[in-house]
């Protein structure tokens, strides 16, 4: 308990579709929550490992261009994110390639990585005011459950210094199974015009049993295990959108985190298929959630 109060929460957000930084809904009004949240207890910058960024062979890699560009967000006005000004974190990045290096990850700085809207689309969002300073660490492309894992019981201890660590994913997120009709013909993302599929259903249902009864290192084990779940590729075509959620249960899996249960404070299903789950573990200031 002593420990917890040194600590800040993690978050696991589903960012969804493009038009998620558009459309209001329950996970953009949550994102702008914990934006405030944030900025009220003064942390010292954000930590994120988003679902757009990979590297090859047994390299990660950590951004460190102090004047990134942003990728084009299809779907969406560039009012709406075109001037919103980046803020690399150059010498936590530099921090970050050095713990990961002493961990033994093939890590090293990227100085010419682009930020895509996995990334910003989440600090928009949270952070509409101003951009706190901020670190990408990419994921490695063979996506190994238990080598995002260790990134994030690695860089961990940063949760000390009151920086705040964020996955940017999905829950549910395969590409391939969307009903995009509604938002490619009348940009409506949220129709849902029929229930989403069994499958869909299922895996987001798994997701939530994992980390609603575990914690501590118990929570580790149950989120690598769900990428043998037998509906994990039917959600998730691709592995890229599920790795940050590993990094989420390595950064708040620890055994001082044992009794802090994460919690789904807002989702919304979207394209009919995409369950958009915006999880967090643990609370500013330590106090244990009531767990049902
Ligand atoms: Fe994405």
């Amino acid at each position: 308990m002593a420990a917890q109060k040194t600590l800040t929460p993690v978050h696991f957000f589903s960012h969804g579709s493009t038009m998620m930084l558009g459309e209001e809904c329950e996970s953009a009004t949550y994102w702008k929550k914990c934006g405030d949240e944030a900025i009220a207890h003064g942390i010292k910058g954000v930590i994120m490992m988003g679902a757009h960024w990979d590297c090859l062979g047994d390299k990660i890699q950590v951004a460190t261009n102090p004047k990134p560009n942003k990728s084009p967000v299809a779907y969406v006005h560039p009012s709406k994110y075109a001037n919103y000004k980046l803020n690399p974190d150059i010498p936590t990045a530099n921090r970050c390639v050095e713990m990961l290096k002493a961990e033994g990850f093939n890590a090293e700085a990227n100085p010419n990585f682009d930020w895509i809207h996995d990334t910003y689309l989440i600090l928009i969002r949270m952070f509409p005011g101003g951009c706190p300073p901020t670190t990408l660490v990419s994921m490695n492309a063979r996506f190994d459950p238990h080598y995002h894992m260790k990134v994030g019981s690695t860089l961990r201890a940063l949760r000390k210094e009151n920086y705040l660590v964020i996955g940017s994913g999905g829950a549910v997120h395969n590409l391939y199974r969307n009903v995009w009709g509604p938002m490619l013909q009348h940009r409506d993302n949220f129709a849902q015009e029929n229930p989403p599929e069994a499958w869909a259903m299922e895996f987001r249902q798994a997701v939530q049993d994992v980390i609603s009864n575990n914690s501590g290192p118990k929570l580790r084990r149950g989120m690598t295990r769900l990428m043998k779940h037998p509906q994990y590729r039917d959600a998730h075509a691709t592995d890229d959108h599920f790795m940050s959620a590993m990094f989420v249960s390595g950064a708040a899996g620890d055994v001082e985190d044992e009794g802090y249960y994460g919690e789904l404070m807002a989702e919304d299903w979207e394209l009919t298929n995409m369950c958009n789950s915006q999880y967090t573990f643990g609370t500013w200031g330590g106090s244990m959630r009531e767990v049902a």
